[in-house]
């Protein structure tokens, strides 16, 4: 591998950036979205990590890093859950260096062309950088009611159970500076499902990390099926409801 952060001087600016896209049967999206990362932004890398997708988008993954050198592709053998392809994802991008590590879904539902927005925000200096659906400016498209009072709702709950002052704390459009990443013990996070992505935004948080949210538009997928399920909402629920609760326990106990 060639890749590496520039910055190793202490400067923050050019850092390489990674983008993960982990994806479960997107044959169809995959080459879309890769397609329009490279138009967006040419600089950037971009890691599929796959779970052995049935419908064979590994395969489709491996023909687009062979056409392009910075297009690189991990294979996992079983569906393991989002959490855990993208802590793989993140350890693959640490070793190699990477300055700035970018969750991305392959479903086209958060737009490449809006990825200089949060990168924007960490060349100003922000740790994590959070695509927003509910700040000024950020939207959600075709979503059906259904998911969008999910959605909203887990946002209130989260916001009071943990005490967090952000809007949109479970998305999956988000920067990461390297530092964050390296900071946060990547084996201590259990939550397999898109809990995940509030786990990682509630330790960073809490570790100190400057936090900023820019406004996105969602598009809800044209193609393939959204992987949510019934025991990814009960489970953010049960972990989200263990970490407020033992948050103010602690703060009760006037340790934090
Ligand atoms: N490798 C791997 N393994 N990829 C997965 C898995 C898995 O177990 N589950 C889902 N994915 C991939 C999908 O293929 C897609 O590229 C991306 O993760 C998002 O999955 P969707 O199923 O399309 O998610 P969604 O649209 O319902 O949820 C989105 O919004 C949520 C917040 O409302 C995602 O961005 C979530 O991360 C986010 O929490
Ligand atoms: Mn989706």
């Amino acid at each position: 591998m060639t890749e590496q952060a520039s910055g190793a001087d202490g400067s923050q600016e050019q850092r390489s950036v990674l983008v993960i896209i982990p994806t479960f049967n997107e044959r169809e999206n995959l080459p879309l979205i890769v397609a329009r990362l490279r138009a967006a932004v040419p600089d950037a890398h971009a890691l599929v990590v796959d779970d052995g997708s049935p419908d064979g988008t590994g395969a489709i993954a491996d023909s687009l890093a062979e056409a392009d050198e910075r297009v690189h592709v991990l294979h996992r053998t079983e569906k393991a859950g989002l959490g855990a392809a993208y802590i793989a994802g993140f350890r693959w991008a640490l070793e190699r260096g990477y300055g700035v590590v970018v969750e991305m879904d392959a479903d086209g539902s958060h737009a490449p062309e809006q990825l200089p927005r949060l990168l924007g925000r960490i060349e100003a200096g922000a740790d994590l950088v959070l695509g927003s659906r509910y700040v000024p400016g950020g939207s959600v498209v075709n979503w059906p009611k259904r998911r969008e009072v999910l959605s909203r709702g887990g946002n209130i709950y989260s916001r009071l159970a943990l005490g967090v002052k952000l809007n949109d704390i479970t998305g999956g459009y988000r920067a990461y500076r390297r530092e964050v990443l390296e900071a946060l013990p990547l084996d201590a996070v259990a939550s397999q499902g898109y809990c995940f992505q509030v786990d990682l935004a509630w330790r960073s948080v809490q570790q100190g990390f400057t936090v900023v949210e820019v406004p996105i538009t969602f598009t809800e997928r044209e193609i393939g099926e959204s992987k949510m399920s019934g025991g990814i909402v009960r489970e953010a629920l049960l972990l989200v409801t263990k970490w407020g609760v033992r948050n103010r326990v602690n703060a009760l106990r006037g340790r934090r």
